[in-house]
């Protein structure tokens, strides 16, 4: 095989391979490790206007450099627009993982934020599919 040819079999692998690592970034295993005490919690201010807002601003100032303005991912950063977090995650699921964060994936843990302000986060997070 020459040069050139090993080049050209070769480089649809590794960009395979690089598209595949950038899936397994965000793969939502952590949803598997939320105990079924704190799945099942649920948000004191689901739905609630001010309670979106507050969590609009928090989503800013912590938040939006990763994840984007919007929500809209960056990167390996996912978009929080998902169908794992609207549908799958429960406000319980999402509180969880705010507190303890994902490290090994690179996201990191808010429990140093008033609880208040994570449920805060968490209505707002479901409040972007409607
Ligand atoms: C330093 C960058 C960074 C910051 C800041 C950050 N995140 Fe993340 N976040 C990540 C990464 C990376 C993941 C993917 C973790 C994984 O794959 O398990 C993630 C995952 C998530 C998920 C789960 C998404 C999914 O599809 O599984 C939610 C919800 C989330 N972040 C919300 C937030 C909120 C709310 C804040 C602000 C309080 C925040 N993040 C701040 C990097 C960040």
């Amino acid at each position: 095989m020459t040069r050139r040819a090993r080049f050209l079999t070769l480089a649809p692998l590794a960009v395979l391979c690089l598209t595949l690592l950038g899936l397994a970034s965000a793969d939502g295993a952590w949803l598997g490790r939320v105990p079924a005490a704190d799945h099942q919690r649920t948000n004191p201010y689901q739905g609630q206007a001010d309670a979106i807002a507050a969590g609009r601003n928090i989503f800013e100032e912590h938040c939006a450099r990763c994840h984007g303005e919007n929500a809209e991912g960056k990167k390996k950063r996912p978009p929080l627009k998902s169908q794992r977090v609207q549908q799958e995650a429960s406000a319980g699921d999402l509180h969880w993982l705010l507190y303890n964060g994902n490290m090994k994936k690179g996201m990191p843990p808010w429990a140093k934020l008033p609880d208040p302000q994570l449920w805060q986060l968490v209505s707002y997070l479901k409040s972007l599919h409607e």
